[in-house]
């Protein structure tokens, strides 16, 4: 993992988000190790609020699996914690990166952000 690669992967991103501030995405700054959901003052959808909830918690490991389909990543947390109930909507967070590389490097990037 080489969080430098990942600087430049966050570019991609940088679309929607920024460390500091909420854009269309939540501020990332200190996202490893936060709480699902709750990044002050961002409006989520349901799935992503109820996700924290249910104890999820942002790590680098976890990143890394919900960057592929994270529509996905959060249906199943939540069914996989017997709350398929809660499971309801979509996600706002339409991209996915498929790399596997650059999942690991901007996780490790993201890591760095405060
Ligand atoms: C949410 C990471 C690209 C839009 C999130 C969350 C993470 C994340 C970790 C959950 C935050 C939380 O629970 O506080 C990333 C990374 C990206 C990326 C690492 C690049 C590799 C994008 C792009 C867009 C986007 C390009 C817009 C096209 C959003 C939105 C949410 C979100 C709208 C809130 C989702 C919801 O409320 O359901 N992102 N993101 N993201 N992201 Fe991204």
């Amino acid at each position: 993992q080489d969080a430098a690669k990942g600087e430049a992967v966050f570019k991609q991103c940088m679309t929607c988000h920024r460390a500091d501030k909420n854009m269309v995405g939540p501020a990332l700054g200190g996202v490893v190790g936060r709480k699902a959901g709750t990044a002050a003052g961002f409006t989520y959808s349901p799935l992503n609020h109820n996700s924290g909830e249910a104890g999820l918690v942002w790590t680098q490991e976890n990143i890394i699996a919900y960057l592929p389909d994270p529509n996905a990543y959060l249906k199943k947390f939540l069914t996989d914690k017997g709350q398929a109930d809660k499971a309801t909507g979509s996600t706002k967070m339409t991209f996915k990166l498929a790399n596997d590389q650059q999942r690991k490097d901007v996780a490790a990037y993201l890591a760095t952000l405060k």
